[in-house]
C-alpha cells in the first residue's frame, strides 16, 4: 500500500480519544483513520506502570499489524506513563499529547499560575509539572488528581445525578489565582460545558480554559507536511473497541457524523 494512503491510528484507553480524533477530522479530512478504544481496561489512571505499559504495548502491536503510517496517543495517562518506552519499541512516528498541552499552558498564561485536571496516574507522574517548569521555573502548577471523572463520562455523564457535586469538589481544589486551566486528560473536553459553568460560578481568575486537543492536530498536520506524508484522497474511519460495541456505537454517533466501521476486538 502506498504510504500516504496507510492510516493515520489514534488510540486511548477509551473514549477520550474521540475528542483528537474530532479535531484531526476537521484538520485532515482526507486521511484514513483507525480508532482503538480499550474500553474493557479502562480506567488507566488508577493502574500501575507496567500495567499501562503492557496494555499499550498490545494496542500498538495490534495496530501497526492494521498497517498505519503514524500512532497518536490521545491519552495524557499512557503518555505520562509509557511514550518513552513506545517511542524506543517502535519504529513508526508516534505523536503523544502532553508536549502539546505543555505548549498550550505556556502559549496562554499570563501570570504564570496555572491549574491542571488529570488523573490519578496523570498528577502522580509530575510529567506536566517537569516540562512545564523546564519552559519556565517561575510558573506556579497546581494538579487536580479527578479520580472519579473519567470512569462517569465513559458511563453517560449525564446519568448521574451528583455528577455537579462531584466537578465541584474537584474545581475548588484549582488556585484560584490560576489564569489558565488545562484539561489534561482527554475525556474532561466531553463535560466542557459543565467545568466552565462551575468555573464561572466560582468566581475565579481562569480566562482560559484548554483543551489540547486541537494543538496535537494542528502538530500533526505540520508532521505530516513536513514529511510528505499528507494524504489528500482518504476519509476512511474504522473503530476497534474491547468493549461493548453498542455502547460505543451510541457514543460516537453522538459526536462522528461521517460514516464508518465498527468492530469488537480482545487485545
Ligand atoms: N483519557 C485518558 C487521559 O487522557 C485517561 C483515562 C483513564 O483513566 O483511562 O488521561
Amino acid at each position: 500500500m502506498n504510504v500516504l494512503s496507510k492510516a493515520i491510528a489514534v488510540f486511548d484507553s477509551g473514549f477520550g480519544g474521540i475528542s483528537v480524533l474530532k479535531k484531526l477530522l476537521n484538520v485532515l479530512p482526507n486521511e484514513n483513520y483507525i480508532y482503538l478504544g480499550d474500553n474493557y481496561n479502562i480506567p488507566y489512571g488508577d493502574k500501575s506502570k507496567e500495567e499501562i505499559t503492557q496494555l499499550s504495548i498490545k494496542i500498538l502491536d495490534f495496530l501497526i499489524k492494521q498497517d498505519c503510517k503514524m500512532a497518536v496517543i490521545a491519552c495524557n495517562t499512557i503518555t505520562a506513563s509509557s511514550y518513552d518506552i513506545l517511542k524506543e519499541k517502535y519504529n513508526i512516528p508516534i505523536i503523544e499529547i502532553i508536549s502539546n498541552g505543555v505548549e498550550d499552558i505556556i502559549d496562554n498564561t499570563k501570570n504564570n499560575n496555572v491549574s491542571i485536571m488529570a488523573t490519578e496516574f496523570t498528577v502522580q507522574s509530575n510529567v506536566y509539572n517537569d516540562k512545564i517548569l523546564n519552559y519556565n521555573k517561575k510558573i506556579k502548577i497546581t494538579q487536580v488528581a479527578c479520580k472519579k471523572l473519567c470512569p462517569m463520562i465513559e458511563n453517560d455523564w449525564y446519568s448521574y445525578d451528583d455528577r455537579v457535586d462531584v466537578l465541584e469538589d474537584y474545581i475548588k481544589k484549582i488556585d484560584d489565582n490560576s489564569d489558565t486551566l488545562l484539561l489534561a486528560c482527554t475525556h474532561y473536553p466531553f463535560i466542557l460545558e459543565d467545568i466552565k459553568s462551575i468555573v464561572n460560578r466560582k468566581k475565579t481568575n481562569i480566562q482560559n480554559i484548554i483543551d489540547p486537543s486541537t494543538k496535537i492536530a494542528l502538530s500533526i498536520k505540520k508532521y505530516l507536511i513536513d514529511n510528505n506524508l499528507i494524504n489528500t484522497s482518504g476519509g476512511n474511519l474504522k473503530f476497534f473497541t474491547t468493549g461493548n460495541k453498542k455502547v460505543f456505537n451510541d457514543f460516537i454517533s453522538r459526536y462522528i457524523k461521517i460514516n464508518y466501521e465498527l468492530e469488537r476486538i480482545v487485545l
